[in-house]
């Protein structure tokens, strides 16, 4: 949310930081600025909505440009959309510009307080306080680093902030709390930003800046301090694993698409190297000992959106391979229910950017409550899994379109392998049984691929559908989380009114929906297993065809009992009961983004939407 962007070093300053927004640009598209510090002054321009606008702006009227600059592009809280709250903001003088992430909370106070002073604040946000701020304590101290530390010690809530100060021509300044920042070290120049994505072209070396802290960014080097001042003690440095072409379409139209189609090596990439000889799973870091995890007497998960229905498919396989009761929530709904919580729980937290601030403050209050925490997360360095007990990445590589995709998918894998390595420590798995599993997620990149290969009648279908007005979805055990995860993909890109329901409950409310040729997408469970559970949905969906729905149907490849009901019928490989949803979802996800293109809506940025929530 909000993609922030800094530059100190020998390039021209306004370039570097323009094609940083540009990478950064789903992180919030409501407006952009951008300021630099060129012939001992300070230069800025900002404008509502995309990035293009403000480059347009840009061409209309040039600003100089010098070797140090920020930018911003925003997803707005405080106030609207428009060129006023716009980033960045100056305070009176126009020497001080501050980029902001995150939510002030006292910002009322602070605001009144200026103004007592004489201060004139312009704009609806939040953020302007901290320009008037920093300029007020660089009078007396000089130092923006040490400006910025004072201003921090006053704020609360959650923020990034990066400035300048046209005094100080030489120097970046940024500063977190709850909220992401990093460091991209080069030669002779270094970067800022929300996300590595913004530098990934000039360097791969980037530092973690921990909770509390503040960095002074020169051409020469970076300094790293807590609010109080004191030096930094555990700043990391680390090398990004992907390059700058993993972020760029690659030929593709959206980066939804490339995404979509890059799901069989996400997949596989997850898999690799995970399993050791003996059966047991490789953790990218472990600090919850084996002994611990067999006294485990509850799972809890937590996590939002898309990462929410990965969480309910995982609770299907921990309790049926571990035998431990488990229950999946809404992690801005879970502390605020005062969950039964203790050091027998193990909570897991699934978030793709790691940044998600309802799944970090679950997170916090489950530590708190004495919990162990096991983080399954994309974005190395992330806040998740740095506050939790255990991490296991997902190899899905930059995810960069708004809706997820390839992060849900290798999300379900690494949640199947933490099921499975519960199951073995536990002894409720044996290492054969652990082994035909793993056996049988290494084929599903390839089923995944063959999925992707046989599209072209769903995207046929999805444009039949543009001017529908309503879309619902049914699924049966693990296939009800992927109607939910087909519903929310159809919301947020075609925005059709789309619901997912389990189809055993339509009987109890939702059948009165049905009526002539509303589209119902049913996703089958496997005739093999609990094949009780493909006699009902059968019936389900006769139900609501009865009443004129038109079916679009989802079952596995030679399921000859739905055919007869199939206004339209997707086939899926045939794959083990649990692991269904890595095939199933992918036609869901193939056909929202189609529904969207023949809508004409923005596939990569939604309206309203934006990638990595960092406010409450
Ligand atoms: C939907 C989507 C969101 C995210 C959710 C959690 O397509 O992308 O629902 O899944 O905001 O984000 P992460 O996984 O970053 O915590």
């Amino acid at each position: 949310m909000c993609g922030i962007v800094g530059y100190v070093g020998g390039q021209c300053a306004l370039d570097v930081v323009l094609a940083g927004l540009r990478r950064l640009e789903y992180r919030g598209y409501d407006s952009a600025g951008v300021a630099v510090l060129a012939d001992g002054g300070l230069a800025a321009a900002r404008k509502a909505g995309k990035l293009a606008n403000l480059e347009k702006e840009l061409a209309d009227r040039p600003i100089p440009s010098g070797p140090t600059g920020i930018g911003h592009t925003r997803w707005a809280t405080h106030g609207g959309p428009t060129d006023a709250n716009a980033h960045p903001h100056l305070d009176n003088a126009g020497r001080v510009a501050v980029v902001h992430n995150g939510i002030i909370e006292n910002f009322a106070e602070l605001r009144e307080e200026l103004a007592g002073r004489g201060h004139r604040l312009t704009s609806e946000t939040d953020t302007e306080v901290v320009a008037h701020l920093l300029a007020e304590s660089f009078s007396s101290c000089g130092d923006l680093a040490e400006a910025m530390r004072q201003v921090c010690r006053r704020l609360e809530g959650a923020f990034t902030l990066v400035a300048v100060h046209a005094d100080d021509p030489d120097v970046v300044v940024g500063a977190r709390r709850n909220s992401p920042l990093v460091v991209g070290v080069g030669d002779g120049e270094n970067f800022l930003a929300s996300d590595v994505a913004a530098f990934i072209a000039h360097t791969r070396e980037a530092i973690e800046l921990g909770q509390d802290q503040v960095v002074e960014l020169r051409r020469e080097g970076v300094v790293v301090t807590g609010f109080d001042g004191a030096p930094a003690d555990d700043v990391r440095r680390y090398h990004v694993d992907w390059d700058a072409s993993a972020a760029e379409k690659g030929g593709y139209d959206y980066f939804m698409l490339k995404e979509i189609a890059e799901q069989p090596k996400a997949v596989a990439d997850t898999l690799l190297g995970r399993i050791d000889a003996g059966g047991a799973l490789l953790l990218d870091e472990v600090r919850i000992p084996a002994a611990e995890l067999r006294e485990v007497d509850k799972v809890v998960i937590v996590a939002c959106g898309t990462a929410y229905h990965a969480g309910l498919i995982a609770k299907y396989a921990i309790e049926h391979w571990t035998r431990i009761p488990c229950e999946t929530e809404l992690a801005s709904e879970f502390r605020y229910r005062d969950p039964i919580l203790d050091h027998r729980t193990l909570v897991i937290a699934i978030s793709q950017s790691g940044e998600t601030m309802d799944t970090l403050m679950a997170l916090r209050h489950a530590r708190e409550q004495g919990a162990r925490v096991l983080a399954i997360c994309n974005t190395n360095g992330s806040t998740i899994p740095r506050e939790s007990d255990a991490v296991l990445y997902t190899h899905a590589g930059p995810e960069v379109a708004v809706a997820s995709t390839k992060a849900f998918l290798t999300q379900l894998v690494a949640c199947y392998l933490v099921a499975l390595y519960l199951g073995q420590v536990r002894g409720t798995k044996w290492g054969d049984e652990v082994r035909s599993v793993v056996h049988d997620l290494a084929r599903i990149a390839r089923e995944v691929e063959e999925v992707l290969e046989t599209m072209e009648p769903v995207r046929e279908l999805a444009r039949s559908l543009a001017d529908q007005n309503t879309v619902l979805f049914l699924g049966r055990h693990v296939g009800y989380p992927v109607a939910l995860e087909g519903a929310l993909k159809l919301k947020e890109l075609a925005y059709m009114h789309a619901e997912g329901f389990a189809a055993g409950e339509l009987k109890h409310g939702p059948i009165a929906l049905i009526e002539k040729d509303v589209p119902v997408v049913v996703v089958v469970p496997s005739p093999r297993g609990r094949s009780v559970l493909h006699d009902k949905i059968v019936s389900n969906i006769q139900e609501i065809r009865a009443r004129g729905a038109r079916t679009i149907v989802i079952a596995e490849r030679g399921d000859e009992a739905v055919r007869p009901y199939a206004d339209h019928l997707v086939e899926i490989p045939v794959t083990p009961v649990l692991l269904q949803p890595l095939v199933a979802t992918v036609p869901l996800q193939v056909f929202a983004c189609e529904l969207a293109t023949a809508r004409g809506n923005e596939v990569d940025q939604p309206r309203n939407l934006a990638k990595s929530v960092t406010v409450e």
